[in-house]
């Protein structure tokens, strides 16, 4: 048996979540900033950008898939379009350009089948799911600070790990459980490691991260109801008022829909089907973006057209409108993501993920030392040692992940 797919001489495992932790602790605070620094009226459509991530990120595993389906190819017999081009007059150069546009057209034709494979309408289960929490995240991300919503989304690794249990099979020995309930009092202890609350606010987290981020190290609540606008946010969009409630129903609802959706995802990623190997991972995700299309159209045509009288045009054009740099770069960010998490999902699974997840506070935290010369504090690092000793736990190999057999059953649900 092949041992763990590596790069440079590194586990791919290890890579891709780190990769996620960052990734996940750039992305909280891009996407927030993106949404509170414009003027009420001038944000960009938080459908449009789920829209877009998809278009990107369906692109890129096509991209992949096909040059995956390539390699499977060139190593195994050469296709007999190919062979019996190549076997004619000259063999040293079998350049001839219709016999590698054959074998262009076979590739396509490869994947063509493998995407439209019978069982590919599985994946319509987790891509609405996730066009739905890619939505949601957008109005928590308006409406919370940034570490209001890092701590409530934290919730989904609690959410992944009831729907592992439920769904896959799984079984988590105690030292996991216990673990999981390590990982949640670290990541407490990390976010309110911060000022203290003043009595009367209505939730008392206020954390160094969105502090640092929208204050520049000035400490200030914003979690009233409605929240008041900082100075930074005031000069930028003059009366932008978040709703922390209607966030914290958005982030509660992102998690269900993200533990729902990865641990589906997981199980058509892990399960085969009588002796045939599982598919390609960049297959799936194709299917996934594929799926993914519809429902993420559906909110765009919708909405409100555009100004009155410019119809189908209009529609498009306010589709499209506020699309600054700062939003592009949260649609790059999300789509970077949504591939990395991918190979979370491939090579470890979805409550390693949440662990990544977790991890990507401290480096927030960190960043925002770096930054902007936040002190290191005792139970910051009380809460970030908790939450590494966690991950470790989790992960050690004395602790072998005890998985049913469901993950490898004939057929999948749906
Ligand atoms: O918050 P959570 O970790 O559940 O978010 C997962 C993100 O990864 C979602 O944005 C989802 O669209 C994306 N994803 C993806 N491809 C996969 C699995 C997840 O793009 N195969």
């Amino acid at each position: 048996k092949e041992g763990p797919p590596t790069l440079f001489g590194i586990e791919l495992k290890w890579i891709s979540l780190i990769t996620l932790a960052l990734q996940n602790a750039f992305l909280t605070i891009i996407m927030h900033y993106s949404r509170i620094s414009t003027a009420p009226g001038k944000t960009y459509s938080a459908a449009t950008a789920v829209l877009l991530n998809e278009l990107l990120k369906g692109s890129i595993s096509v991209i992949i898939a096909l040059k995956r389906i390539d390699t499977n190819m060139l190593n195994s017999a050469p296709p007999p379009v190919y062979s019996e081009k190549s076997s004619s007059r000259n063999s040293d150069r079998r350049s001839p350009p219709s016999a590698f546009s054959m074998f262009q057209t076979s590739r396509l034709t490869a994947l063509r089948k493998a995407v439209l494979s019978p069982d590919c309408y599985k994946l319509s289960v987790p891509a609405i799911l996730y066009v739905i929490q890619n939505n949601l995240q957008y109005v928590a991300a308006s409406n919370l600070d940034v570490a209001t919503f890092q701590v409530t989304y934290q919730m989904k690794i609690l959410t992944t790990a009831f729907f592992s249990v439920l769904m896959l099979g799984k079984r988590l020995s105690k030292l996991k459980w216990a673990s999981l309930v390590m990982l949640a009092i670290g990541v407490g202890i990390v976010q309110m490691q911060s000022t203290s609350a003043p009595s009367h606010s209505a939730t008392p987290i206020a954390s160094p991260i969105a502090t640092a981020t929208a204050h520049h190290g000035e400490h200030q609540l914003r979690s009233e109801i409605p929240t008041t606008p900082n100075p930074v946010d005031s000069i930028m969009s003059s009366e932008r008022v978040m709703h922390p409630f209607k966030g914290f129903i958005a982030v509660t609802l992102a998690c269900l829909t993200s533990g729902l959706a990865g641990v589906y995802f997981e199980f058509i990623l892990k399960s085969s089907s009588g002796n045939a190997p599982p598919p390609d991972l960049w297959v799936r995700n194709t299917q996934l973006s594929l799926f993914s299309l519809v429902p993420a159209i559906v909110p765009i045509i919708v909405a409100p057209s555009g100004p009155d009288g410019m119809g189908y045009i209009g529609r498009v054009m306010s589709a499209f409108s506020n699309f600054n740099g700062w939003a592009i770069g949260t649609v790059l960010t999300q789509t970077f993501g949504g591939l990395i998490t991918a190979l979370v999902i491939r090579y470890s699974d979805n409550i390693m993920k949440g662990f990544a997840t977790s991890l990507s506070i401290v480096i927030s935290f960190l960043a925002s030392v770096a930054l902007f010369s936040y002190p290191i504090t005792l139970a910051f690092v009380t809460g970030s040692t908790i939450v590494l000793a966690a991950t470790y736990m989790y992960n050690s190999p004395g602790t072998p992940q005890q998985q049913s057999s469901r993950t490898t059953v004939a057929v999948a649900p749906g």
